[in-house]
């Protein structure tokens, strides 16, 4: 790997203590690093070199998957150097250059920068054109641009960012972090169908009948809410992972993929999605907020009644959509996609329902349809559903399950992978301009339609699965969401011993 500086905005944040660090940690254990590498940390408080190498340890300490080895961390730290910085002094941007170039001095390594920006979205601008102007952009080598979503408001915002930020780095040069293409789940999806025939020949409306994408969680708004009540799930979450995990499930890709391909068949899929329509939205969208209710036995507020959520807020903190592909593999298959906050369980899944035989369901004898679940949060796992003959009950069938879950070893966090990628160049898993902007020009009339209270804003009491009109909007086509029921209902379809095969994943 070449040697590389990564330049930290936002060193002394959340994200960078949390995420940041422990994913670097453990790339270096891994040697996934490059042998040469320097980290200028930068922030506005005044923080020694010193000091800030204390901090990262103890970052490491509290969020690292692998426990910090004292040793290790010292030889990691040392890479480590601190810069106060405040974001509008283009002087600061002069002393970082010298520091910078001092460090590859020092390191006798090529300028290839790294400039990860781990700030709020409002002053992604004004670093980029101070990377330009300042020089720090003029390198021999290569230079890349890492933000974190939001990246942009709606679709005119987000265009509006894009053409400013395109002044100072070129589409090949900005990487934009959708932390769910870095998850591990998320990225063997490519691989299942690209190189397992089987999946490959059934991935398309012949065989499957329904696609469902969930992500809900149990936390509520916490210490977010002036960020969140003008944002909401819409934005927050579906806008953009949602939609990357609807296109990585549905993109059919050659054996010898691409980058490239891979880009262009994502783009695909979101230029097939029927569009909506400001008006009529409400006949495939449901709006939620959650009210008081009950989380793990602990009662909990209501939305309305979070410090910091304006009065009457019309916030969606659900949304649950149905989607339709209208291409050669998709037409006819429903996409199910929900995400909610205040929900009754934290699960990130996507259930691929496969049709019955006959076209209908076939109850009698116990069969139940095939599925295809990938968990990826909070377990991390993949199981095929299949029917086998009950030999308990003569000529009835009892579903097993094929476990094609990778070893728990070798999943790393999406962090690791994302920077990993980020730091070799590849594209593959962050979110392409293309995709943004058509992820944006979908959502566009949702966003109207609420901002125009063209929908109901249905409450559901926390710790539920979310409005019952969800629930009502599958019914409706003859399905429902899988795995909602009740604790001791779903171990009735659990198999005693799971059938284990080797998954060529
Ligand atoms: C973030 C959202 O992007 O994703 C949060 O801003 C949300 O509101 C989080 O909680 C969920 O991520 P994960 O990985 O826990 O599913």
């Amino acid at each position: 790997m070449e040697p590389t500086s990564i330049i930290l905005f936002g060193a002394t944040g959340d994200l960078a203590k949390r995420k940041i660090y422990p994913a670097l940690y453990n790339l270096y254990i891994e040697q996934k690093l490059p042998a040469s590498f320097s980290l200028i940390g930068l922030g506005r408080r005044e923080w020694s070199d010193e000091f800030f190498q204390a901090q990262v340890e103890k970052s490491l300490n509290e969020f690292s998957r692998r426990p910090a080895d004292p040793e290790v961390v010292k030889s990691f730290v040392q890479a480590f150097r601190y810069s106060v910085l405040n974001i509008s002094h283009k002087e600061d941007y002069i002393e970082l250059l010298n520091l910078v170039e001092q460090r590859e001095a020092e390191l006798g390594i090529s300028s290839n920068r790294l400039f990860y920006l781990s700030v709020g979205p409002e002053f992604f601008e004004p670093i980029a054109a101070n990377i330009q102007e300042s020089g720090l952009g003029s390198t021999a080598g290569w230079k890349r641009l890492v933000i974190e979503k939001p990246f942009g408001h709606d679709l005119q915002s987000a265009r509006d960012l894009n053409h400013k930020l395109s002044e100072a780095f070129t589409e090949e040069e900005i990487y934009r972090i959708d932390h769910y293409l870095g998850k591990p789940m998320v990225q063997r999806l490519e691989t299942l169908h690209q190189s397992n025939p089987i999946m490959k020949a059934l991935w398309n409306n012949r065989y499957i009948s329904n696609v469902q994408i969930t992500a809900n969680e149990t936390v509520g708004v916490e210490e977010r809410a002036s960020y969140y009540d003008h944002v909401g799930a819409v934005r927050d979450m579906f806008q953009n992972h949602m939609l990357q995990l609807l296109m990585m499930m549905a993109i059919q890709l050659p054996y010898n993929s691409t980058t490239e391909k891979v880009g262009l068949k994502k783009k695909h899929i979101m230029e097939s999605i029927q569009p909506l329509q400001k008006q009529t939205v409400g006949a495939s969208v449901i709006r939620g907020q959650y009210a008081e209710g009950n989380i793990q036995g602990k009662s909990v507020n209501g939305y309305a009644a979070e410090p910091g959520v304006a009065e009457n807020t019309m916030n969606d903190t659900f949304i649950a959509a149905k989607l339709q592909i209208d291409d050669f593999f998709w037409r006819g298959v429903p996409f199910y996609i929900r995400t909610g906050k205040r929900m009754k369980e934290k699960s990130t899944r996507i259930v691929i329902e496969f049709k019955e035989p006959s076209g209908q369901a076939n109850v009698v004898n116990g069969s139940k349809p095939n599925l295809l679940v990938i968990e990826m949060s909070p377990d991390q796992s993949m199981t095929l559903q299949l029917n086998a003959s009950d030999p308990q009950h003569k000529g009835e069938f009892k579903p097993v399950h094929i476990d094609l879950s990778p070893d728990r070893e070798d999943l790393a966090e999406a962090y690791e992978n994302l920077i990993h990628d980020a730091l070799h160049g590849d594209p593959t898993f962050f979110a392409h301009w293309d995709e943004v902007e058509l992820s944006w020009a979908w959502v566009q009339p949702i966003l109207d339609a609420f901002q125009e209270n063209l929908l109901p804003l249905h409450l559901y009491p926390a710790g539920s699965y979310g409005p019952t009109e969800s629930d009502k909007m599958l019914a409706d086509e003859g399905h429902h969401w899988w795995f909602d029921q009740p604790a001791d209902q779903q171990t009735e379809d659990a198999i005693e011993a799971p059938l284990a095969v080797n998954a060529n994943l």
